[in-house]
C-alpha cells in the first residue's frame, strides 16, 4: 500500500525512516527498524575512533543485510574524527545511505558523497537548508517540525506548516518528521504531501534503545506539556524532557547563558547517565512533544508494524 518515492529510492519496504538518536542509535536498534522493513539510521558520531565505529557497522551487517543508513552530523561539535573518515569506513563496509544533518553543507563533503554513488538524504527543521540541499544534488531531504525531539532549528514552524511548504518549495522525495509517534502521524504526512516520515522519540521506548527502567518511566508518565526547548542562546535549540537539568539550561537561556555555563548540564555525559545509569535529572533527556502519546515500552518492529497498519486502516475507512 505504501510504494513511494522513497521506499523506491531507498530499497526499504515502507517509507519509514527510524531517525538517528546519539547514544541510542546503535546496532541493535538501527538493525531492528531495517529488518522490520523501514530504514535504521546509525549515529555515527556515537563513534570516537575509526575502529569502533567499522566494528558496530559489521554488528549491523550480522543482524540484517536489509538497506541502513548512516547520520554524519553537520552541527558544530568537538570531533575527533572527520566526517571523511566516517564516509570512507562506511563505504568500505557497503553502507549505500547516507543522512547529513545540520545547517552547513560543506561542498567538499558533499562532493565526496556525490561522487561514491550513495544515496544521500539531508535533513533540516527549515525550507531554506531543504532547498540548499535540493540544489547541491541531495536525493531526498527531510524536514523536522517543532514538534520534534533533539535539534529543532530557530525557525519554530510546526511539522503540519513545514511539511507541506517544503513539498512546494522543492521537486525531490520529502521525509517529513517531528511529532510522529504512530500510524495517525505517518498518514496524516503522507497526506500533506510528505513521500515519507521520519520518528525516533518514539524509539527511545523501544526495547532495542535499551535505557534505563527509571528513565523509562519518567517518559511513559510524561504528558505533551512535558517537553521544554533549550539552549536556544546558544544558537543550537533542542527539545528535551522538562527535568531539573533542563530547566537550568532554560533559565540560563533566559539570561542570556553562555556554552561555558551550559556545558556541565548538556555535555554527552551527563545524557549517557540519563539513558544509562537512570539518574533522570542530571542531563538532557531529548524527546518530542509526542511523548503524550508514548504509553508502552515494545520491540521497535512491533512499533513499526502497528504504525503501517494504524495508517492503512485510516487510508480504507476514508476509501469505504
Ligand atoms: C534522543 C534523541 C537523539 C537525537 N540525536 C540526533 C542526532 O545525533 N543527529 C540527528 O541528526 N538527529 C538526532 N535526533 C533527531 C531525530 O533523528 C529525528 O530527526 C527527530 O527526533 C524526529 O522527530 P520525533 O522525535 O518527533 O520523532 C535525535 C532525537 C532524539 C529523540
Amino acid at each position: 500500500m505504501f510504494k513511494t518515492r522513497i521506499t523506491e529510492l531507498l530499497g526499504i519496504e515502507y517509507p519509514i525512516v527510524g531517525g538517528a538518536m546519539m547514544f541510542l542509535s546503535r546496532a541493535p536498534l538501527v538493525a531492528a527498524v531495517s529488518e522490520a522493513g523501514a530504514v535504521g539510521v546509525l549515529a555515527s558520531a556515537i563513534y570516537k575512533d575509526r575502529e569502533s565505529f567499522r566494528d558496530e557497522l559489521k554488528k549491523i551487517r550480522d543482524l540484517t543485510d536489509k538497506p541502513v543508513a548512516v547520520n554524519l552530523s553537520l552541527f558544530p561539535m568537538i570531533r575527533p574524527i572527520d566526517n571523511r573518515d566516517y564516509l570512507e569506513i562506511l563505504l568500505e563496509q557497503g553502507i549505500g545511505i547516507v543522512e547529513t544533518s545540520g545547517h552547513e553543507l560543506p561542498q567538499d563533503l558533499v562532493d565526496d558523497i556525490k561522487s561514491s554513488g550513495v544515496k544521500w538524504m539531508h535533513k533540516s527543521a527549515a525550507v531554506r537548508h531543504a532547498k540548499k540541499a535540493e540544489r547541491m544534488g541531495a536525493d531526498a531531504v527531510t524536514v523536522v517540525g517543532y514538534e520534534n525531539g533533539g535539534a529543532t532549528g530557530k525557525y519554530d514552524v510546526t511539522t503540519m506548516v513545514l511539511v507541506p511548504a517544503t513539498r512546494e518549495a522543492v521537486e525531490v522525495p520529502v521525509i517529513g518528521g517531528g511529532g510522529v509517534v504512530d500510524g495517525r502521524g505517518l498518514a496524516a504526512l503522507l497526506a500533506l504531501g510528505a513521500d515519507g516520515i521520519i520518528f525516533a522519540s518514539r524509539l527511545v521506548l523501544s526495547e532495542e534503545a535499551g535505557i534505563h527502567e527509571n528513565t523509562r518511566k519518567a517518559l511513559l508518565e510524561a504528558g505533551i506539556y512535558d517537553t521544554t526547548l533549550v539552549m536556544r542562546a546558544i544558537g543550537a535549540t533542542h527539545r528535551a524532557l522538562m527535568n531539573e537539568a533542563a530547566l537550568k539550561v532554560r533559565e540560563l537561556d533566559e539570561k542570556g547563558g553562555t556554552l561555558e555555563e551550559m556545558l556541565p548540564l548538556i555535555m554527552g555525559t551527563q545524557s549517557d547517565k540519563v539513558y544509562f545509569e537512570g539518574q533522570t535529572e542530571v542531563g538532557m533527556n531529548y524527546i518530542s512533544q509526542g511523548v503524550g502519546l508514548m504509553h508502552e515500552v515494545k520491540p521497535a518492529a512491533e512499533i513499526i508494524h502497528e504504525m503501517v497498519e494504524q495508517a492503512e486502516g485510516i487510508f480504507k475507512r476514508f476509501q469505504g
